[in-house]
Order: structure tokens, then sequence, then C-alpha cells
């Protein structure tokens, strides 16, 4: 057996994948209801990695006590997790204040200070990209405001590296994971040591680097005990939630595109050029498969707000708040109104500041609201569009830099379990949409099981993905909604 987990923003989520029978036999998410983001001033937002080392303990053990896994026959580890965080811990990896996670805006300005001092060449052509809003910027942050706690920091992780500095007990991050910190040189293949030079900050918190896959540690002796595991095994695989989802669905070749509507939403290309966005409101990262000889890279448009405006509606639109309306009567609702919405226009861009705005925040809402015409229906069917339509504004991006493709791939999950969001979403970016029954945690059980060398490839490990149904855009609709996505895109108001 092989363990999956997937640290997201809402939950932890863990699969059980039975290689043998090449099938995941169990899945569990905690907690039940959706974790907390914690935002203690306007536009920030943390969550305690404790709380996510908790809730995936729990989840391992409710795989054994609730769904019978045998957990002593689970030979490796891989972990997926929500991406760009600043994880700080002292040397027994305690963390020594609340994780800023990855759509915390706080520290955009020392991203953009940043990137005006080290120089627009150096940044493009060595980061692809500038520090921005991610791990390095957040730190920058911390020094900034509390040098205090900084001085007590041992090592800075990403969410996932603390998930598994807490399993085995050692301290350690990847190539792929530093470059969704901005701290990856893409030139010469190592640590940008320049950018933390340039920005002022502790080199030396930086984590030993080890492969996404292989041995990357065993889990240690009181762990194991405590949630009966045997004693060797290993952890095998890591990766950032969107490389992972993009390995969920196989989608590791140049050309490749996949994508998901969780909290955030994402389309994520795979390219083998050092292709990026000289606005940076697209990103460019090492995809999890990058290697010497073969360049990989992960091309990518985030949208801070889909799930997480989704989960908003439902509690909006719920009466009271212990008994919410199921996402599927969403997504009945939303079915029941006519495409467009009858005008009425959504910007879901409520969740910090916005990459594809370059790190600026959009206004948020509701456009058009018409007292006599809109009702629940249209209400939520807009924000169905409005996530679709943020998706392809940078999608067009994504084009213009000259990353593009006509099939796009999805795990049934999140937003794509609606029929109206994926059609929505095939009409709009007029491409097709392959919907595959797995998920992030499945994913990453299967990547620990090629980690762990159980596969002689990665194209084997996902070879019996199971495909559901592939859907296309048609004519009509897509001429309707390049109209409809227009009249949206006309309205966006930014600050800028
Ligand atoms: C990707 C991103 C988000 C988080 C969500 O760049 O910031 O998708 O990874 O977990």
């Amino acid at each position: 057996y092989f363990l999956g987990i997937d640290l997201g923003s809402s939950s932890v989520k863990l699969s059980v994948f039975d290689a043998e029978q090449g099938n995941c036999i169990a899945s569990v998410t905690m907690p039940e209801s959706e974790m907390e983001i914690n935002a203690p001033k306007f536009g920030w937002a943390e969550q305690d990695p404790e709380l996510w080392w908790q809730y995936t303990k729990e989840g391992i053990k409710a795989l054994g006590a609730k769904h019978h896994v045998k957990l002593s026959r689970i030979k490796a580890i891989g972990i997926a997790y929500q991406m760009h965080g600043l994880v700080l811990t002292d040397a027994n990896l305690k963390p020594i204040r609340p994780a800023i996670i990855w759509c915390d805006s706080r520290a955009a300005v020392y991203g953009s200070q940043a990137y005006q001092q080290i120089g627009e060449d150096y940044c493009q052509n060595t980061l692809l990209g500038s520090p921005g809003n991610f791990t390095a910027a957040k730190l920058k942050w911390v020094q900034e405001h509390q040098p205090e706690v900084l001085e007590k920091a041992a090592y800075m992780m990403l969410p996932g590296d603390f998930i598994a500095a807490k399993l085995s007990g050692i301290a350690q991050t990847t190539a792929s994971g530093l470059s969704e910190a901005t701290l990856w040189n893409f030139k010469e293949g190592r640590l940008a040591n320049e950018i933390m030079e340039g920005m002022q900050l502790p080199v030396e918190i930086v984590p030993e680097i080890v492969p996404n896959f292989g041995e990357q540690a065993k889990i240690s002796h009181t762990v194991a005990n405590e949630l009966g595991f045997s004693d060797d095994v290993i952890i095998s695989y890591r990766g950032g939630d969107q490389p992972n989802n993009a390995l969920s669905l196989n989608t590791l070749q140049p050309g490749e595109i996949a994508t998901t509507a969780g909290t955030s939403a994402v389309i994520y290309a795979v390219s083998d050029k050092d292709t990026y966005d000289k606005q940076n409101r697209v990103n460019t990262f090492l995809h999890i498969n990058n290697s010497e000889q073969k360049k990989r890279n992960g091309v990518m448009v985030c949208i801070n707000g889909s799930g997480i405006l989704y989960q908003w509606l439902r509690k909006t639109l719920s009466t009271s708040s212990s008994d919410l309306i199921a996402y599927e009567q969403l997504n009945q609702l939303a079915q029941k109104a006519k495409p467009g919405s009858k005008g009425l226009r959504f910007y879901p861009f409520g969740n910090g500041v916005e990459r594809i705005f370059n790190n600026k925040s959009a206004s948020s809402g509701l456009e058009f609201l018409n007292f006599n015409m809109h009702h629940s229906e249209e209400l939520v069917r807009s924000a169905c569009e409005g996530i679709v339509f943020a998706l392809n504004f940078g999608f067009d991006i994504m084009k213009d830099i000259g990353v593009s493709g006509k099939v796009v791939r999805a795990g049934k999950a999140n937003l794509f379990l609606s029929p109206v969001f994926r059609e929505i979403f095939v009409n709009t970016t007029n491409t097709s949409l392959e919907l595959y029954n797995t998920s992030g945690a499945e994913g990453a059980a299967r990547g620990a099981a090629y980690g762990a060398g159980y596969y002689a490839s990665l194209n084997e490990a996902f070879s019996n993905l199971e495909k559901l149904n592939q859907l296309e855009p048609t004519k009509d609709l897509t001429e309707q909604y390049q109209e409809i996505y227009s009249h949206w895109k006309n309205h966006i108001k930014t600050d800028f």
C-alpha cells in the first residue's frame, strides 16, 4: 500500500493506493467541517501548522480504525501541499508563528521592492518571474515586522515540507518547492542564494534539498509507533498541489494541460521551455518531473477565489450555519439559470491580491444586479461563470506567451463535479475537457509508489487512470460565451 496526503487550504485529504490492485482502497477528509483560514488583519491569511499535522494524524488513524486499512502494509508516503506558504520552525520543528499561506497579500509590496532592487533582467532570466507575493517575500515581511521571531527560526519550510518533517524528524525541501518560493535559479539549476542575499534574508534557514521522488527520509520511530506504521516506511514523493494535480492526471509532457477548481482555481500547462510572462501575471515553476536531461516547467494561472467563493455562497444561501445546503443543490441552482445569468456578472476576486492583475486587488462582487430579474439561480451560475472567466483571462495570457493546447484534463472533484461548471469551462476556453476519476491524494499515493521504486516510470504508475468522459465545446455555446466573457472582461475594476 502507498499513502497519499493532500494538505489543502480547507482540509487534509488522505488516500491509500493498493498498487497490486491498481486502485484506491480508502480515502478520508479531515476535518469534516472545513478548515478555517484566519485573517487577523485585512488581506492576511494564516493557518496553524500544528493543526495541519493534527488533522493528518487523525486522518491516518481514521484510515485504520474506520476504514480498516492495515496501516502496517503501507510502504511509502507521498505528500501534496498548498503551495507558497511560509512555515518557520525552531530546531525542534516547532512552529514559531502561524504559517503565512499562499493567498496572504501582506508581503506583495516586499516582492515588488525586491524586483526593483535585484532587477527585472535578473528576476526574469533567472527566476522566471518576480518574487511577487511568494514565500521569499513573506519571509521578508517577518524580518521587517517580527525580527525577534525570525531570530528564533532554524528552518523555513513549505507546508508539505513541514508535514514531512513531522513524519520523519528531518527538515528538507525540494527544488520545485524552492521555485514556488522564488528561491530557485532556473538558469543554473540551484538555490538562488543571490535572492536571499539581495533581500538580506538568512540563507542558513533553507533546509536540505532532496529530489521530488525517491527515498527522502524514513519516518521516525515515535511516529511509526503512534500511528501503527511499520518502522521502514519512507517518504518517497512530495510536490505542490498544482504540479501534483497535473501528476494525478498524468500531465507530465510539454503541451499537456491540467486544471482544477478547489479553494483556488488553476490552469497548469507543462512546458519544456523557460517560458515566462514578463508582466508576472501567470507564473512558471519547476514541474515535479524536471530533470537535468529533460526540462519540465509548469506555467500556470491561479485565481484565488474559486471553492472559497462557492463555500461562501453555500453559507450565505443557507438559513443556518448548522444546516448548510449541499454543494449538489448549488450545482442544481446554477443549472436552472441560462448562460450569461441574465446579465448578472460575478467578479470572484475576494481572496487577496490577484496575480493575473500583477498582484493588485480587483473589485469583487456583483455587477448589473437587477432585483426583479436575478435570483439565487443567477447568483450561483454567475459565480461559476466569473471563476471560469477569470481563469480564461489568465489562459489568454498563457497563449500570448506561447503555451496553449486544445485538451485539458481535470479530476472529477471540487467545482468540476458540477456539470454546469464543466460546460461553462469547455465553452469559454474552447477546449475539450477530459474528466478522470482521481484526486490529488491518489496522485500523491501513486507518486509515492513510483518514488519508492514500485514502478519503473511515472507513466506506468498512472497508466490505468480511469477516464470518465470527454466533453467538447459546441459552436453555439462558444459563440455565446465569447460574448458574455468579453462583456465581463470589459467591466473588471482594478485599483491600477
Ligand atoms: C498555486 C497556488 C494555489 C495554492 C492552493 O500557485 O497558490 O493554487 O497552491 O493550495
